[in-house]
């Protein structure tokens, strides 16, 4: 069986005010009565094709975390970091706490997947080829040049994959479109199917330091914690890497397999609304609010009555003592709001 290893971090801040440091994204239901986190348990919930979860998540997002998964995944377990290092070292810590040759499906929990079976199939597709010794990357169709995205260049075809001919994270435009005039790239969808044993080898050999403090900090972990409490003093030593730069911009024995399943990683507030948008309407409006004379608009108000007036491509968000108020290609800088960095 493979093993989902959820990872809980980051602040989400692009989808401020409804995202907050202290509440972020994966808690927070954006899209119907789930959030994304438990749509996420949700996924990997059929205990005859995958084991229990283990969630590697923050102190400060607990409290959030475990009520959120009692109903969905009762049998899951916490990894608490002592502090966010990005995801190397968060996967790290999770591949040390499983067996060597337990097949783990590293999923992000601020993701929303339309189609389950094609998701749960690529897991059993990719799983297979983890098992034979390779880092296993899901590739989405690259259909924009985004920048935040990492991207795949396929090699020959391998199992029901491809092997990766390389692998290049978060490219400026430039290149970006070059790869996509070029074709044959792929977005990675940032979930991955890693053998614990096979990817704790392969962060020794690229990145020794980080694997030798993460094993001390796990070795040294709070024995009296129901929960995995790897110690802070030597988690603290490792500089804060994703495991795109860490190993799979490395590494010569990637994969990928291709999925076609809905995937969008909700960036943004236009994401969003693109996901909330039924193709026949002409806005959306979640809470309470009206748009007159309008098309491709949102309001998203946790309170006040919003009414929009002939304001085409607007979003406005009510979040308690906060309003946002945005053009939709403007969404990227939501993130500069001052109110943002506030709790
Ligand atoms: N536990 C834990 N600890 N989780 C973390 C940490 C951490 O320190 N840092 C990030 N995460 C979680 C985030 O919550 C998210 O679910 C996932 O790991 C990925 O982190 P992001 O910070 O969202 O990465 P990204 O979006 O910039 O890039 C990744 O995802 C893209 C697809 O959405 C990369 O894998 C890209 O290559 C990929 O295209
Ligand atoms: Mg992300």
């Amino acid at each position: 069986k493979i093993v989902p290893v959820v990872l809980c971090g980051g602040s989400g801040t692009r989808l401020w005010p409804r995202s907050r440091a202290a509440k972020p994204k994966p808690f927070i239901p954006l899209l119907g009565e789930e959030t994304l986190y438990q749509a996420t348990l949700r996924r990997c919930s059929d205990r005859d094709r995958f084991a229990p979860p283990m969630v590697v998540i923050g102190e400060k997002h607990l409290e959030f975390a475990k009520p959120q998964a009692a109903q969905i995944a009762p049998d899951a377990q916490f990894v608490v970091e002592p502090m966010g290092r990005n995801t190397a070292p968060a996967i790290a810590l999770a591949a040390l706490a499983l067996d060597e040759n337990d097949v783990m499906l590293v999923c992000p929990s601020d993701h929303h997947i339309v189609d389950t079976q094609a998701f749960q199939d690529a897991a059993q597709a990719a799983g297979k080829l983890a098992s034979e010794d390779l880092l296993v990357a899901f590739g989405i169709a690259a259909t924009a040049p985004e920048t935040g995205y990492g991207y795949i260049r396929r090699g020959d075809p391998l199992g029901e994959g491809h092997q990766v001919h390389s692998f290049v994270e978060k490219p400026d435009l430039e290149t970006a479109l070059g790869f996509l005039a070029q074709g044959g790239y792929a977005w990675n969808g940032g979930i991955f199917a890693f053998r614990a044993g096979f990817f704790l080898s392969e962060l020794t050999k690229y990145r020794p330091d980080m694997a030798a403090a993460a094993r001390a900090s796990f070795e040294q972990r709070d024995p009296e914690s129901e929960d995995i409490r790897p110690a802070a003093t030597q988690f603290g030593t490792i500089a804060s890497e994703s495991v795109d730069y860490a190993l799979m911009e490395n590494t010569d024995r990637a994969a990928m397999v291709d999925v076609s399943m809905g995937w969008s990683d909700i960036g943004n507030w236009d994401a969003l609304l693109l996901q909330r948008k039924s193709p026949d309407a002409d806005n959306v409006i979640v809470g309470p609010g009206e748009i007159i004379g309008a098309s491709g608009s949102m309001i998203d108000s946790d309170g006040p009555h919003v009414t929009l007036i002939g304001a085409d491509d607007i979003v406005v968000v009510v979040d308690r003592d906060d309003v946002l108020v945005t053009s939709r290609n403007a969404v990227q800088r939501v993130g500069e709001a001052s109110r943002c960095k506030k709790p």
